[in-house]
């Protein structure tokens, strides 16, 4: 089958489309990354054409072999879904991990985006901790929570907690929090390794002044997991315009019997008494 019609590159450009229209990817703002089944690179092994091996930038031997599907860096989202061949190249790793080279893909020059080795770090961690599962990696700029990271304290239970109180689904939907990175220079392996680390015990890493990254099974999963973390965000951003004050909100023990009823496990650490 053509690569463009693949169900995997379907979905892969519906969520660059769906990012887009949420606004939260200015001129070449954020970057989307899927690592392929086994199957699925195999059968479009006839329109691989590969390039030259290029040094990752980091090492993920536990990815050694893989096919990543991910957008160019310099790229616009506005342009992924109408222009794939152009926006988004197919990328194979070498057994080790090190090197990757474009077999597919950005027709008119390019890289793949300049946070492959976080997409990667954060693979590889998700990839062990999910047993395979996790294959979607997403970082965006999503508006209000890069704006929570100028006036909230850059702390994993902050966050967690606040956004959790802003809506009932948020603890179910991200019963294990979210992690937070202070600012850092991004595009390189310091902030990969500082967002991987999270990504061993969180699906979503706010970068401060910056956006967020989240990992997810399928791009339904990721993209529904970021989409309510920036609603509520938005709420929260809402919140705190009107002055800040909660006259009434979700409660510790009120939070534990929304855990008991909907099956998930909430860590005691974010159900601090404030
Ligand atoms: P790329 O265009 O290289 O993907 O970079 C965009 C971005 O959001 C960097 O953090
Ligand atoms: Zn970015």
């Amino acid at each position: 089958m053509e690569i463009t019609k693949t169900e995997w590159m379907q979905g892969f450009l519906r969520m660059a489309q769906d990012g887009w229209e949420q606004g939260w990817h200015e001129r070449n703002g954020g970057n989307l990354t899927y690592r392929l089944r086994p199957e699925e690179a195999e059968s479009v092994r006839d329109q691989m054409t590969p390039g030259p091996w290029q040094p990752i930038g980091t090492s993920v031997p536990g990815l050694g072999g893989e096919y990543f599907l991910a957008t160019g860096s310099g790229k616009f989202f506005r342009h992924v879904a109408r222009c794939p061949e152009e926006n988004v190249c197919l990328l194979e790793l070498d057994k080790a991990g090190e090197n990757y080279r474009i077999v597919w893909g950005l027709t008119k020059g390019g890289k793949p985006t300049s946070e492959l080795p976080s997409h990667l770090m954060n693979h590889e961690v998700k990839k062990r901790v999910s047993g395979g599962r996790h294959r979607v990696i997403y970082h965006a700029h999503c508006t209000n929570l890069i704006a929570l990271t100028f006036v909230l304290p850059l702390d994993d239970k902050v966050f967690t907690r606040e956004l959790w109180e802003m809506a009932t689904e948020c603890p179910v939907v991200f019963p294990d929090g979210v992690g937070v990175v202070p600012w850092m220079v991004p595009g390189g392996r310091d902030i990969a390794v500082a967002t991987s680390r999270l990504m061993e015990t969180y699906d979503v890493a706010i970068w401060a002044h910056h956006g967020a990254f989240a990992s997810g099974e399928t791009f339904d999963l990721t993209f529904g997991l970021l989409h309510t973390v920036e609603k509520s965000a938005e709420i929260l951003c809402k919140v705190l315009s009107m002055g800040g004050h909660k006259r009434q909100t979700i409660q510790p023990d009120e939070f534990r019997s929304l855990a008991r009823d909907f099956g998930v496990q909430l860590p005691e650490r974010f159900l601090y008494e404030k």
